[in-house]
């Protein structure tokens, strides 16, 4: 399947600029609350990071990271995503928002210490995803962390998959990655398990080799 970079962007351009939108599921808003916390409790301590986030949207997790870290900069190529995301950290000054397509990036090697992503290797082709694990490994500082979440086997909503949607087997993520980086943790977002007995919602925390 070939989706280009214009159909993907009009895509996530149709969605609503809030948590619904954001999650793509009528039930978010019971479920975003216990999802949210249940991810920033598997995260490692960030006081006096530097952090990206990949895909950021209105920023759900962008303000937590800008409360706790040094530094967040927060990426996302839907504009209106961005601007609402800055709105909401606009209680703080560490931050830096930028509209982008995650595959047009290109920071300096080692700037970061942390690296997010909630939900976006599932948009993107294998080859890409292999091209942008190994541009978050270089950009990442020597023992740096990289998080990410996915929908693996199945969309997280049970009505509604996404045709533009990889849903991939955990597995494809463990093996791309293990040339260059080490498993910490990983585990699963049980709120899925508990109300769509889905436990494909898979999160992982690796560290730069
Ligand atoms: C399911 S939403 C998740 C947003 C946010 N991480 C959250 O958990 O609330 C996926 C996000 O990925 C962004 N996105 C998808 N493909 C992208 C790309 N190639 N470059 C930048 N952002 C992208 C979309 O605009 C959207 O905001």
């Amino acid at each position: 399947m070939c989706v280009n970079h214009n159909e993907r962007l009009s895509f996530w351009k149709q969605q609503n600029d809030d948590v619904t939108g954001m999650m793509c599921n009528p039930d978010a808003l019971e479920l975003d609350v216990s999802e949210r916390t249940e991810i920033i409790n598997a995260l490692p301590d960030l006081k006096g990071k530097q952090v990206l986030e990949l895909a950021a949207g209105i920023g759900r997790f962008t303000t937590y990271f800008a409360s706790v870290a040094e530094h967040v900069t927060a990426i996302d190529f839907v504009d209106k995503f961005i601007e609402k995301n800055k709105r909401e950290c606009s209680n703080w000054f560490n931050t830096t928002h930028l509209v982008a397509d995650v595959m047009d990036l290109n920071f300096e090697n080692e700037r970061f210490d942390f690296v997010f992503i909630n939900w976006l290797f599932m948009y993107l082709m294998d080859d890409e995803i292999r091209i942008l694990g190994d541009r978050i490994n270089q950009w990442l500082k020597p023992e740096g962390l990289f998080f990410f979440r996915e929908s693996c086997v199945s969309s997280s909503n049970p009505n509604r998959a996404h045709a533009s949607t990889q849903y991939r087997d955990p597995k494809f993520y463990t093996d791309l990655l293990m040339s260059n980086f080490i498993l910490l943790s990983q585990g699963n977002v049980a709120i899925y398990e508990r109300n769509y007995e889905n436990p494909n919602q898979c999160w992982w925390l690796y560290q730069k080799i």
